[in-house]
């Protein structure tokens, strides 16, 4: 099974991503995660997207269909991935339907986590990731068991350099704006299934899960 999470910036896709791999037991591929990677490790790619990751903007659309499609075709994916942050524009949808097409693979389901923009704002001031493995916390509603520390691996956490200042309301404006419009072609596709995300943490991954055995 491969699934899409669909969300404006804060709205729990990687969060939740990671909860539904361990209870289906597929692959979470996020493409923010990929470039946050590339860039810690100082490669071509990460010098190439900085600039655009620190504004807020979209990587471009050849650089980032390049990265994802290649790592679809690795053979941990064959199982089934859950993808998060990927596809954002029209043209990245197009290039993932024709990618897995060649492979004899589809699309299962897309889920829209919707939540309301102020919802959003108070999330992403409160979150911070881990150096390490970028496991998720927020000070406020999933604080680690010590302050500054990643419970799972013991790394340092840290604010994300888009999670302030004008790169959020950048973010959160071509989400609303382009990101969004994703929605009708799955919703034409019959693959579309909006969760309500602003629920706790649990009940959203408790509705994401039904809905996919509902199926
Ligand atoms: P990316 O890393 O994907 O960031 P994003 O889309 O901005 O999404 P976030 O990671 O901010 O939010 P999330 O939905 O994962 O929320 P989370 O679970 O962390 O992309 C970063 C950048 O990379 C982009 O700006 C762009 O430059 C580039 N990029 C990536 N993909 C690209 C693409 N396809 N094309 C072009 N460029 C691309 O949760 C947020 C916080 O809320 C956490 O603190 C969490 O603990 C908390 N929380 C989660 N759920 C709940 C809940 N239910 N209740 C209360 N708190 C909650
Ligand atoms: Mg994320």
């Amino acid at each position: 099974m491969n699934v899409i999470l669909i969300g404006a910036q804060g709205s729990g896709k990687g969060t939740q991503a990671d909860l539904l791999a361990g209870a289906l037991g597929l692959l979470h591929i996020s493409s923010g995660d990929l470039f946050r990677q590339a860039m810690t490790e100082k490669t071509e790619l990460g010098l190439k997207v900085k600039t655009y990751m620190d504004r807020g903007e979209l990587v471009p659309d050849d650089l980032t269909v390049t990265m994802i499609l290649s790592r679809l075709a690795m053979p941990d994916c064959s199982a089934g991935v859950i993808l998060d942050g990927f596809p954002r524009t029209i043209p990245q949808e197009q290039a993932l339907d024709e990618g897995l097409q060649e492979v004899g693979k589809q699309i299962d389901v897309v889920f829209y986590l919707d939540v309301p923009r102020e919802e959003l704002l108070a999330r992403l001031s409160g979150r911070y990731i881990c150096k390490a493995n970028q496991h998720v916390y927020n000070v406020n509603t999933r604080p680690p068991k010590t302050p500054g520390v990643c419970d799972l691996d013991g790394s340092p956490l840290y604010q994300r350099p888009d999670d302030t200042g004008e790169a959020v309301q950048r973010r959160l404006d071509i989400f609303f704006s382009e990101t969004i419009r994703l929605l009708d072609h799955y919703r034409e596709q019959g693959k579309l299934i909006t969760v309500n995300g602003n629920q706790s943490i649990e009940q959203v991954h408790a509705s994401l899960l039904e809905a996919i055995r509902g199926r």
